[in-house]
Order: C-alpha cells, then sequence, then structure tokens
C-alpha cells in the first residue's frame, strides 16, 4: 500500500495566459483537469490517500475535487503561503499523511501510462530510498537527464547538456521511502530535482530508477498540452463532447478536438484539434484550428482562429 502526494503547486509561467486563472493541473486534457486523470492514475494503482500540495491559485482545487469521496479516494490539501518549491512542498504536505507507507509523489504536470504499481512493487522490493519513474527519449538534450548502473541505481543527475551521456530522463514520478522525506527541512524553499535527488546519491542513498516507456508526456507548454488532449480523444474516436454540451449537426469538429461541458457550437462552425474549455460559445461560421478556447470564453460568428488562445475579449498567438 502506498499514499500519495501531487504537486500541484506552480506558476505554470510557460502556459500563461491560460493559467493566469486556472492552475496548470486544472487545465483540462479530454474534457477533465490533468489532476483527476492522475487521480484515477493513482487509484487504479490501489491509491485510496492523496494529498494536493498547492499554492498558487489553491482555492480552484477544494470546490471541485472536495473530499475525494466522487472518485471513491480521500482527499486533503496542503496549502503553501508561498510556493516552497517541490521538495519543500514534498515536506510540507507529507504532514498530513500519518502512515509508515511508501509515499508516491506526483508532478500536476505530467500525463503518464507507466505502471505505478509496478514502480511501487519495485521500490518495495529493493527497499530503496527513492525510486525514480525514468522514460527514454530520443533527443534528451531539453532534458537533464540521470544516468543508471546496471543494477538501475542512480549515479547522477545531469543539467541539460549537447550530449547527453544517457537518453532517460526523469518523468516526474517517484516513489519515496517516508523517512527520506522527514530529512527535508520544513518551511524551507527546495527543489527535489536540484538538491535533494543529487545530495541523496551523493550521500550513497539508495535512489533507483524505474524505467518504462509507456505513454508519457508533460504538458508544461501550450502545444504539449494540446498534444496530450488530441491523443486521448483520438484513442476513443475524432473528437469528444463533454455532457451537457450542444453541437449543431452541422458543425463539423474533429482532429481530436474536445468541447467542454455546457459549451454550445453553432451551425457551420470548423474545429480541428482544438481544445474548448467548459461554458463557452462558438459562433457560426467560426473555424478554430490547433487553439485554445478558455473556459466561458465566446468565439464571434465568422471568425477564424488558429493556433491561439482564446480568451474572453482577447485572442493570442500561442508562442
Ligand atoms: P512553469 O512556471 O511553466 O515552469 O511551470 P511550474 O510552475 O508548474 O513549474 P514546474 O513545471 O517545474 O513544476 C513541476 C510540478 O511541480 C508542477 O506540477 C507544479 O505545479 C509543481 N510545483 C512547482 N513548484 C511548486 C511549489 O513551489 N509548490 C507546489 N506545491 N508545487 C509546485
Amino acid at each position: 500500500m502506498a499514499v500519495a502526494i501531487l504537486l500541484v503547486g506552480g506558476f505554470g509561467t510557460r502556459l500563461m495566459p491560460l493559467t493566469k486563472n486556472t492552475p496548470k493541473p486544472m487545465l483540462t486534457v479530454a474534457g477533465v483537469p490533468v489532476t483527476e486523470h492522475q487521480i484515477a492514475m493513482a487509484k487504479a494503482a490501489g491509491i485510496t490517500e492523496i494529498v494536493l500540495a498547492t499554492s498558487y491559485l489553491s482555492e480552484v482545487f477544494t470546490p471541485y475535487f472536495g473530499d475525494g469521496s466522487k472518485w471513491g479516494i480521500k482527499i486533503r490539501y496542503a496549502v503553501e503561503k508561498e510556493p516552497l518549491g517541490t521538495g519543500g512542498a514534498i515536506r510540507n504536505a507529507a504532514q498530513l499523511l500519518d502512515s509508515n507507507e511508501s509515499v508516491v509523489i506526483l508532478n500536476g504536470d505530467v500525463m503518464s501510462s507507466h505502471n505505478l504499481e509496478e514502480q511501487i512493487r519495485q521500490h518495495e522490493a529493493l527497499d530503496a530510498d527513492v525510486t525514480l519513474h525514468l522514460t527514454q527519449v530520443q533527443d534528451a538534450r531539453a532534458f537533464g537527464c540521470v544516468p543508471t548502473d546496471s543494477n538501475g541505481r542512480v549515479t547522477a543527475f545531469l543539467e541539460k547538456m549537447e550530449n547527453p551521456v544517457t537518453n532517460q530522463i526523469n518523468a516526474g514520478c517517484y516513489v519515496f521511502n517516508p523517512r527520506v522525506i522527514s530529512t527535508i527541512p520544513l518551511n524551507t524553499v527546495v527543489s527535489v530535482e536540484r538538491e535533494t535527488f543529487p545530495e541523496l546519491v551523493a550521500s550513497g542513498a539508495k535512489v533507483f530508477g524505474y524505467v518504462e516507456n509507456a505513454y508519457w508526456l508533460d504538458i508544461g507548454t501550450p502545444r504539449a498540452l494540446l498534444k496530450a488532449s488530441v491523443d486521448i480523444v483520438q484513442r476513443s474516436g475524432d473528437f469528444l463532447a463533454m455532457p451537457g454540451s450542444t453541437i449543431d449537426p452541422t458543425a463539423v469538429i474533429s482532429g481530436g478536438s474536445c468541447i467542454g461541458a455546457n459549451s454550445t457550437v453553432g451551425a457551420g462552425a470548423v474545429i480541428q484539434g482544438s481544445i474548448v474549455e467548459a461554458d463557452c460559445v462558438i459562433g457560426q461560421d467560426s473555424v478554430i484550428i490547433d487553439s485554445f478556447v478558455a473556459a466561458g470564453a465566446e468565439v464571434e460568428n465568422g471568425a477564424k482562429i488558429a493556433s491561439s488562445f482564446v480568451m474572453n475579449g482577447e485572442i493570442l498567438t500561442i508562442p
């Protein structure tokens, strides 16, 4: 058995302006918040107790997730007045967990279908201090990389480089032995990636990699967020319409688009490869391609929009 902490308190600056009013983990992928996908993943791995480590726009999470009973899971909230960084957030949230069970940490901006249950099993079988999910990418230059030895033990945490020594990268899902979490200082800004992990490796702690190349995407940039949603929608069809949405029969929706709850799409509208959040009004004969329409926004009749963010009253090109 394990418990989990979801790190959902970052500013999400790379997704501005979408993250002006909505924290990154509450942006939707295939119609539901990224965090909800992660809760489902944790539950499928047998986890029944989760703490959401919140800070930026913390008030947005509670009304949606409540006590977790809707998902059959117990959810509590740790709120940092000032963001404590990933390590400080884990230490702060762990105070709400009163158990000796393994603690799973999920970065709140990753969509992954790896086998979390197996990652926990390996961690416990090896009596590891920390076990990190590592994924192998084609081009690791954009990532810090994490080499391991022949036993799967992590040997270093390396910053981004032109000629990476391995294509294994930190995939943002960790299993911690709880006694290791208690060594992180309280109420202090700490980064697990830049401080805790390298320090653990340097001190000879048992830090292992769990390598699995299942579907994995960091949704930290607009194009990645769109891709995640399109990928998931396309697993079961050409588009997805959430309950309560109304789509005129002459509208053409395709390319893995998702139409959020209570949104309406007018006659003759064309929507391709896009995310339309909840409560939007999409005007007649408008064309929306590879774009985001933020919750509650309106698109005028006949508008032509491509690779853009649509907020109420403003349309911005995706960088
Ligand atoms: P950018 O500003 O665009 O880099 O996004 P970010 O602020 O989310 O940072 P990053 O992608 O590095 O964060 C990885 C994960 O950790 C995300 O799920 C964040 O929500 C979370 N996170 C980052 N910093 C903090 C923090 O200080 N406190 C908490 N609770 N979570 C954090």
